[in-house]
């Protein structure tokens, strides 16, 4: 599958972004990237750091049959980062290789990614991915990601009836 097929939604979930107090950067980077990459970007909205506000777009996308999901921000330690267990809430299957891979190629950049609590997981056919908040972070995991996105939503858009051919 190429690039060009996906349908991506992204959400920033920041308090002071919802507000207007703060700039998203975050969200217009990874759309740039994405872009850069012939996805195409269908949706991107900004919510504030309330578990039921994150938990009922990600629910909706993934009831639209969204591939492809990403959040950025809320995945530290600040009391109000709730943005793992939102995505928690709603997935089916987590996907740990997919966040534990962030991290590690993470640890590589700066040890501020033991900070992250990132997680990630599959919600009927959508792959929710939680990134980090800053967009350099935010950016630096989707150059990592790249190369197995396309096989990842094929696997997941796969016919359940299809002979089984990896
Ligand atoms: N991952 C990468 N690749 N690069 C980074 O600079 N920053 C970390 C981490 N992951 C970082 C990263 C930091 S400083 C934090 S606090 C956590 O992501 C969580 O970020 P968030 O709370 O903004 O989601």
């Amino acid at each position: 599958m190429k690039t060009k097929n996906i349908s991506v939604n992204i959400l920033t979930v920041s308090d002071r972004s919802f507000k207007g107090d703060r700039e998203d950067k975050s969200g217009p980077t990874i759309i740039d990237f994405l872009k850069e990459n012939d996805f195409l970007i269908h949706d991107y909205q900004i919510v504030p750091d309330e578990i039921d506000q994150i938990v009922n777009i990600l629910s909706k996308w993934a009831e639209e049959k969204i591939p492809l999901i990403f959040t950025t921000g809320g995945t530290g330690f600040a009391p109000r980062d709730i943005t793992p267990e939102a995505t928690l809430a709603i997935i089916e299957k987590e996907t740990p290789g997919i966040s534990e891979y962030l991290r590690y190629k993470s640890f590589q950049i700066t040890p501020h990614a033991t900070l992250s609590r990132a997680v990630s997981g599959i919600k009927n056919r959508s792959l929710i991915i939680n990134l980090p908040g800053s967009p350099k972070a935010a950016r630096e995991c989707l150059e990592f990601l790249l190369p197995v996105l396309p096989h990842a939503i094929e696997l997941l858009l796969e016919d359940p009836g299809s002979e089984k051919n990896h």
